[in-house]
């Protein structure tokens, strides 16, 4: 395939968005469709575009894709059906019916998708992320070396499903309610971190082989009032209202340049690590000296994986595209970008 040829180039995404959106404008709220933005980026360089929504029924799945004539598939299906657990799946669909597609393959999507197994290849690696375990039951009593505050989260879900004021418990009583509620509401097994009181921080990544590092953002949650959790919350995502959602994304100037230089080389790891492709989003905590830990005051920079996100939203206000736009990749030059990565790499 010729690079920064024309291409005919489908866009896959999950039919459940086009259901979300009509949920949404009945009820006179905002949802914007990235598939639209995507496909509107990619025909303004000339490339052939056509739109095709994954649904759960596999039979007409697997008919349309085998008909499908592109040249590319443009990835951005996060979920199948609403289900998340399925994002790799439907890449492994791609990948057994032969088909060329932009970012990360099935065991990119796995690997990163189970937070605990993502954690243990950091480790492997050396690179630091939040002490945890994972709670499939009900503890009877709690005889862990992690110490409270801790934080409490699905192991597989994202866009901060079953994350909100409530996820930061201190102590067993708290962390008991808080598995429950994601055993129960979110049907999964728990998660459990040490909390990082700390900075919001998210490290873009272009690239393969010569993958290069996004400027860092933060989403800045200084001015939001002490007795709420400056973190990622469903509100700080989702409610408009909340002063989480309303704190700033923005490029901090204040991290030392060593510091800096070291959030991006271990964010590059981490995308090694985790065999990611093309593009992702690295979620960090960073403490800055001074702040509480659960083991006492610490007087250096501390940085911490939270997760990193081999499919994450690429949506134009998202974060990979602010952080593309600080760096002069403008949103066309984004989307397009991530084409030229994934034929070059073929
Ligand atoms: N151990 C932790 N300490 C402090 N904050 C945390 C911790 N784990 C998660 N958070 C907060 O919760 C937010 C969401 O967590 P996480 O990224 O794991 O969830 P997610 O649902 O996968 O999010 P998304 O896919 O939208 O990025 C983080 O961005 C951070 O603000
Ligand atoms: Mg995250």
């Amino acid at each position: 395939m010729e690079l920064n040829g024309k291409l005919k180039i489908t866009v896959l995404y999950d039919a459940i968005e086009d259901r979300e959106k009509a949920r949404a404008t009945a009820k006179g709220d905002d949802f914007a469709l990235t598939y639209k933005s995507v496909a509107k980026a990619l025909e303004e360089r000339g490339h052939k575009v056509s739109l095709l929504a994954a649904g759960t029924d596999l039979r007409s799945l697997v008919t349309t894709i085998a008909r499908d004539e592109s040249e590319l598939v443009f990835n951005l299906c996060e979920s199948l059906g609403g289900v998340a657990q399925h994002e790799q799946h439907v890449v492994a669909l791609l990948e057994l019916m032969g088909k060329q597609f932009t970012g990360s393959s099935a065991l990119g999507l796995t690997l990163a998708q189970d937070k605990a197994l993502s954690k243990t290849l950091l480790h492997y690696h050396g690179i630091r992320y939040p002490k945890f375990t994972v709670l499939r039951e009900q503890p009877g009593e709690w005889t862990s070396d992690l110490d409270f505050p801790l934080f409490v989260k699905p192991l597989n879900q994202d866009g901060s499903v079953g994350i909100d004021r409530n996820s930061i418990v201190n102590d067993f009583g708290e962390l008991k309610e808080r598995v429950s509620f994601v055993h129960n509401e979110c049907g999964s097994p728990a998660l459990v971190e040490e909390y990082i009181e700390g900075r919001e921080i998210y490290v873009g990544i272009l690239g393969n082989e010569t993958a290069g590092v996004l400027p860092i953002l933060e989403w800045d949650f200084s001015a939001v009032p002490d007795h709420l959790p400056k973190i990622a919350s469903a509100e700080a995502k989702w409610d408009k209202e909340s002063p989480e959602y309303k704190a700033p994304q923005v490029f901090p100037t204040d991290i030392p340049e060593e510091v800096v230089t070291r959030i991006r080389q271990v964010s590059l790891d981490a995308f090694r690590a985790l065999r990611v492709r093309d593009y992702a989003r690295v979620d960090m905590r960073l403490r800055p000296p001074g702040r509480r830990t659960p083991r006492g005051p610490s007087d250096k920079w501390e940085y911490f994986i939270i997760e990193a996100n081999p499919n994450p939203h690429l949506d134009p206000k998202g974060e990979l595209a602010l952080a593309a736009r600080e760096q002069g990749l403008n949103y066309p030059d984004l989307v397009n970008r991530i084409v030229d990565l994934a034929v070059e790499r073929g």
